[in-house]
């Protein structure tokens, strides 16, 4: 058995750094070109070993705990942020009864509340806060521009704290928990997965910001507790209380340090997809008033205002679903998925070898990678690949689907409407696939949904180019200033 070819480089440790970090997924592309599905590269000394293809993400996302392991590969980053006894910095076993204890709170009755608190959040940011309409009067129809991933981002993280993070965290966002989210959010960066401790400012403010936000937390519990008031629609309330299989409860600081690691977790990811949609929206009118007109057709008063929505009602809207469907397609917020190799992996002659009787082992040690993203805007797998179409979702038949169940043959995957990512070789993994799949899935389609409606029910948007990604962060998020127009809708 042989080990997978190496990406060519001219400085030994920095490796493919630069190439890899300005555009990863038109890296992968090249890469494969010219050494096929499985590649090494070198990044920093480190061999990171990428597998492309939904065979590749099988081969990843499915490998056994034997031979991959993400909480070797996260926990220098991960750990430091969230803090001590969660996710990454316990055993597989324990994640997956901590999930276990999230998805309890991501509870259909929780959602169905949420509906109406993120509208109402959304409907305050954009009449009351200063930073929007802020040269106009309530009746203007003038038009104004805004940033969209900034803009975004707060709508994101004011939605997020109002629903599954709870009221005092929603009531303090305004003050000294917005300065601790943005010193620790400076400590989620690529530099401080490569290096996890440096002597630097950053590092201090992020390890003193993880011990005061941990604090916060268990201050809100015990007052709570003290209260008797555990009984909010919130993460906290669902995570206090809740036993592992061996009998032990969960700590306060665990529940502090989950709710820290969900806020990280649901931030960039939602909020990016969130501005990626309005900016979308704005460039494409039709789509943006298709999705209006799916509005009104659904919930239009006989005095021609629109009713609130609920949470079942939401998720039988095939405009917004498409629309949200193709966004997390075209722009998945997460490029590289990574896993620790702790036993050599034996790549299967399908998805690539080094002759016909030969095969690859990816050995231990490397950093093995999937790339569902990669996978998602694979011009040999989807048609018109580059192009954001809301619609190859809404069409079961439609070309795009049927070029699809072609490449898939023989698997029984539904591409219409309704068709949601399970399985660990498939085309389109938004949420990751295997045990470390997405738990927030369905909590973002709400909130990204949510804020989506309750923009367009009230604003028009208009820009004229979409910006590239920008991904020197460790999420694909849009880049420069991302300068939206914008104005009260007139009905
Ligand atoms: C895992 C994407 C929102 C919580 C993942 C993974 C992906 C992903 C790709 C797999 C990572 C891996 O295999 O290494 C997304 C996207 C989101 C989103 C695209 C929004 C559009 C959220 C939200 C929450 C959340 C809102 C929390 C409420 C988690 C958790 C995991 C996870 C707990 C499991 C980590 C593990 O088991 O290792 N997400 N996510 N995500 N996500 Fe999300």
């Amino acid at each position: 058995k042989s080990l997978p070819p190496v990406v060519f480089h001219w400085v030994p440790i920095v490796g493919s750094a630069i190439e890899y970090g300005m555009d990863p997924l038109g890296f992968y592309d090249r890469c494969r070109e010219k050494y096929g599905n499985v590649f090494t590269f070198v990044l920093f000394g480190r061999r990171m070993t990428v597998a492309l293809g939904p065979k590749g993400s099988n081969l990843i996302l499915g490998g056994k705990l034997s031979e991959v392991s993400a909480e070797e590969a996260y926990t220098p980053l991960t750990t430091p942020v969230f803090g001590p006894g969660v996710v990454y910095d316990c055993p597989n076993h324990i994640l997956m009864e901590q999930k276990k204890f999230v998805k309890f709170g991501l509870s259909t009755d929780n959602f169905r509340a949420y509906v109406g608190m993120i509208e109402d959040e959304i409907t305050t940011f954009i009449n009351n806060d200063p930073a929007f309409f802020v040269f106009q009067d309530k009746k203007s129809t003038e038009w104004e521009t805004f940033q969209a991933f900034k803009t975004c981002s707060e709508m994101t993280i004011l939605t997020a704290s109002r629903t599954l993070q709870g009221p005092e965290i929603r009531a303090a966002l305004n003050k000294s928990f917005a300065d601790l989210y943005h010193d620790l959010d400076n400590g989620f960066t690529p530099i401080n997965w490569l290096m996890p401790n440096l002597p630097l400012p950053s590092y201090r403010r992020r390890d003193a910001a993880q011990k005061a936000m941990s604090d916060f937390y268990v201050n809100i519990i015990q007052k709570r507790r003290a209260e008797n008031r555990m009984d909010e629609r919130d993460m906290m309330a669902a995570l206090c209380g809740q036993k592992y299989k061996d009998g032990r409860t969960v700590t306060d600081r665990e529940v502090a340090h989950m709710l820290t690691a969900l806020l990280m977790a649901g931030q960039h990811t939602s909020s990016s997809s969130v501005a990626w949609t309005v900016m979308h929206m704005a460039n494409s009118p039709t789509v943006a008033e298709a999705l209006y007109e799916e509005q009104v057709k659904h919930f239009s008063n006989p005095d021609g205002t629109l009713r609130p929505m609920t949470y079942e009602e939401m998720k039988e809207l095939p405009v917004l679903d498409g629309i949200i469907r193709e966004t997390l397609r075209l722009h998945s917020p997460i490029h590289t998925i990574m896993r620790t190799v702790v036993s050599d992996i034996v790549v299967p002659s399908a998805l690539a070898a080094p002759s016909e009787d030969g095969q690859y082992i990816i050995p231990k040690g490397h950093t093995a990678v999937a790339s569902p993203a990669f996978t998602q805007i694979d011009r040999k797998i989807w048609k018109n690949h580059a192009e954001w179409d809301p619609y190859r979702w809404i069409d079961p038949s439609g070309e795009a689907a049927q070029a699809l169940q072609e490449y898939l043959t023989g698997e029984k995957v539904d591409y219409g409407y309704g068709f949601v990512s399970k399985g660990t070789e498939s085309v389109y993994q938004p949420f990751g696939a295997g045990r470390h799949r997405c738990i927030g899935e369905h909590f973002a389609y709400l909130q990204v949904g949510c804020i989506l409606i309750t923009l367009i029910r009230n604003l028009e948007f208009q820009l004229d180019t979409i910006p590239a990604s920008d991904y020197s962060s460790l999420f694909a998020c849009p880049q420069g200033p991302c300068t939206v127009r914008y104005r009260r809708r007139v009905t």
